[in-house]
Formats: structure tokens, sequence, C-alpha cells
């Protein structure tokens, strides 16, 4: 699908309901179907990657049924799961596959996993290297999918530095460890999502998380049956960022995000945005199973560039596309550091996001990790043509660049956009967007 974004004459306002939020609709699914008892799951993301873990749930024996809006799912408790007699095609989505690697290194039987042409050339053995220190055992051509995961029942419990800053392997190394007798600790130096353990202590998990001033080490004590848990998913921060930024960036907008999931692991993109000057307000904060919810009202704002901490990075790591986006829209140059971990998402984000500025006559340097964007004072007379490396968040990011141009932007492979946000051009077209499908044209 070929999308094109138009610019918007008009400013952006309005209410806006974000969909749930796609990491912890991927734990919403996974953590109830090795609970026992039934867990009621309201405002579940319904996107490509969300319905990937689901499928692979069922076929691995487990009982999900949507019922008025909500997704009922009937656990039978840690290892009750069954071999699938097909193998587990998990599409684009790496949530999916880190975490159910690791869940299924602790089985009984073998199980292949494949996925898209994306995610077959993502890095595995981030997950995989940690479950082998714990015994597990795997069939791969260099650490890649396809994988056969050979079931083990007798891991043995780690003590694991996360030297990625990544929350994909932090969560499998949990769910690993829920299976195993003794005690796992986990030593966290960047602090990336927490979903993980929010959710596990709602649902009953023997684990204890301590802070110290540079690190946090989380406890996990295994094979303690979890009870079953209702899970109200709030929105999700990642995809009301387009919003967020969308607004900032179109004159006289002004919006109101509702109910969006304000965990401090996410949103260091509204501290990024701050630095530079949007006009961001949040009200009506509240804790729902454990997260912090809230309101986001943005205001159209003259942008600043700022230079960012390197800390901050994995707690907006999904967020730089569309900060990228702002920054080409600021009034000075900004400078954003540690993005190692961008190069090994759904695309070279990195590349991407340099590359296709580039074409939008954005000027910007990639300098080893770190990413320098010159704000563009000329807008291009023409219709620019972007590559979307068929990677969502640059599809959408793009999109959003596309309003404030003078023609035009083109997106390709657009479809794309559906692995996190299936009602993405809907949802922007309602508060003024004009976006269209440039295929049908
Ligand atoms: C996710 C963690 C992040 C993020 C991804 C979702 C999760 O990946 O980029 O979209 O749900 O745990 P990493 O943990 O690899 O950084």
């Amino acid at each position: 699908m070929i999308i094109k974004s138009n610019p918007v004459s008009n400013s952006l306002k309005g209410k806006v309901i974000i969909p749930g939020d796609k990491s912890i609709s991927h734990r919403s699914v996974i953590i109830p179907a090795i609970s026992k008892g039934t867990s009621r799951i309201s405002n579940i993301l319904e996107s490509e990657d969300v319905k990937r873990t689901i499928n692979a749930l069922i076929k691995l024996g487990v009982k999900i049924e949507k019922k008025d809006k909500k997704l009922f799912i009937y656990g039978n408790g840690l290892r009750s799961l069954i071999k699938s007699n097909k193998n587990l095609y998990l599409g684009n989505s790496g949530t999916s596959a880190r975490l159910l690697i690791a869940v299924l290194s602790c089985q009984y039987f073998d199980t292949k996993i494949t996925g898209d042409s994306s995610l077959s050339k993502r890095p595995m053995d981030r997950i995989i290297n940690p479950l082998k220190m714990m015994g597990g055992n795997f069939l791969s051509n260099n650490n890649f999918l396809p994988i056969v995961i050979k079931g083990n029942r007798k891991l043995k419990p780690i003590r694991y530095n996360l030297n990625i800053p990544s929350a994909q392997i932090k969560s499998g190394i949990i769910l690993a460890s829920l299976h195993i007798k003794g005690k796992t600790q986990i030593i966290e130096k960047l602090l990336t999502r927490n979903h993980t353990e929010i959710m596990l202590k709602t649902f009953g998990a023997n684990i204890k998380i301590n802070k110290y001033p540079n690190k946090k080490i989380i406890t996990l004590c295994g094979q303690k049956e979890l009870k079953a848990s209702n899970i109200n998913i709030p929105g999700d921060f990642s995809s009301a960022a387009f919003f967020i930024v969308a607004a900032l960036i179109t004159k006289g907008s002004s919006i109101t995000l509702k109910n969006i999931n304000l965990n401090p692991t996410r949103t260091g993109l509204l501290k990024a945005l701050k630095l530079m000057k949007g006009k961001i307000k949040i009200k009506n904060k509240k804790i729902i199973n454990g997260e912090v919810v809230g309101d986001i009202l943005v205001k159209y704002s003259k942008l600043e560039g700022c230079n960012l901490n390197k800390k901050i990075a994995p707690t907006m790591i999904d967020e730089f596309p569309i900060l990228a986006i702002a920054a080409a829209n600021a009034s000075n140059p900004s400078k954003f550091y540690n993005l190692k971990e961008l190069k090994v998402k759904e695309s070279n984000r990195l590349l991407a996001i340099s590359k296709n500025l580039k074409k939008c006559g954005v000027k910007n340097i990639i300098k080893n990790d770190d990413l320098i964007i010159f704000p563009q004072n000329k807008k291009s007379n023409k219709v620019i043509k972007i590559n979307s490396k068929k990677d969502h968040r640059i599809a959408m990011s793009f999109a959003i660049m596309g309003m404030v141009s003078k023609k035009g932007i083109i997106i390709n492979n657009a479809e794309f956009i559906n692995t996190s946000f299936p009602k993405f051009i809907k949802t922007i077209n309602n508060i003024g967007g004009k976006i269209s499908l440039w295929d049908l044209l």
C-alpha cells in the first residue's frame, strides 16, 4: 500500500482515542496464558504484532476467546502449554519472538518459530545467550530465525547483567525464571520499560525489585503458580507520540489524548519535547493495574533544538523517528546520543531516519551512534517520496512530516502501519490530517 500525506491547511483540534499499549498487550496474553484461572483483558491492541502472540498461544493449546470486545484467556498454569503441530509464524513481531523463545525454552517439547523477512534479520542471540547460560538449547542458522527451541524443564537460575538495554531481553529472562526453581537475578543499569515486572506483581509472582542510585536489581524465585487477574490496558504512549508531535508542529493545533500509559520508563519523549519548549500538560493522572495513566494536552509550539542526555535513550527508544521530525521542524539543531539499538529495530532506523530526512531536504549527520539534525529552512517544492523500509514507525513519522510539507510526502509499504496502529490514518484524518491512499489514484 502506498499513501500520500498531504499538507494540512487547518490546525489539528479535538480529542483523540489511542489504541491499547502494544508492550502491555503482548504481556497481557503471555502472562495470563501461563497463570491459573481466567483473565479478562480490556482494550487490548488489535494489531498484527499482538495477533501473532495470540495465535501462537492458541497453537500452544491455550483457550482464548473474544467476547464483548474483551479477551478472555483461560490459563492452566505454568507448563500447561502443549506442543504445536505447526511451526509458529511470528510475522514482524520482535516482542513475540524474544518473549516466546524464553517461555518455550522451559517446556517439555520442541518448537520451531519463523518470521517475516525483517524479523528474520533481527538478532536473537541477545535472548538466546542468557537462556543458554540457563541450560537452554537451540538450533538455528547463526541465531537468526527460523529457530528450533529445544524444550528443557531443567533450566537453572542465573545472575545476569543486562548489558544491552532491552526490555525484551529482560522480560524473556524473567518469563523463563518463572518456570525455574531458585533465585534468578537481573541487574539493569540503564532503565528499560518495566511492564513485565509490574504485571507479574499483580499475578502474584515472587518478584522483588531493589533500586539503587545507578542500577536496579530484579530478583525472582520461580515455580510459584501465578493467579489469573483482569487487566485494563491504557493507550499506547508510542502511538500517542505521533499525535503529540503532529500537534506541536502544526500551527494553531490543540488536542487531548485520553487515557495514555505514562509509565516513566516509556515517556522520555515528553522530557525531550519539554526541553524543546513544547507546550504539553498532563491531567487526570491515576494508577491502573500498577501502571500510571493520564490525559495528555498538546498545543502548537515554536520548538527549539535540544541536546539529549545519553541515559534517556532506552526510555524513548521507539520515539526517535518521530522526535527526529520534531527536531527537523525546530528553530535550531538537535543532537541525540546513544542510538545504537535503533540499528536493530524493524529496520535500521538510524539510517532510515537519516536518509528519509535528507529526501525532505533536512540536513543531518550520523556520527557513530549519535545523530545531529539541522532543521530545514526551505521546504521542497516537489512531492517527496520516502522509503518506509517496511517499518511502521518510519511510515507514521514521515506521514506526520507530510502534514507540514509544501507538496506532500508519498510513503511506500504503508500497510506495515498495521503492525502497531491499524487505525492510524483514520484517527489522524479525524482531527484534520489529510492522508490518502495513493495506489488508488
Ligand atoms: C519492547 C521493547 C523495546 C521496543 C519494542 C517493544 C517490549 O525493544 O523497541 O517495540 O515490548 O518489550 P527492546 O527491548 O529490544 O529495546
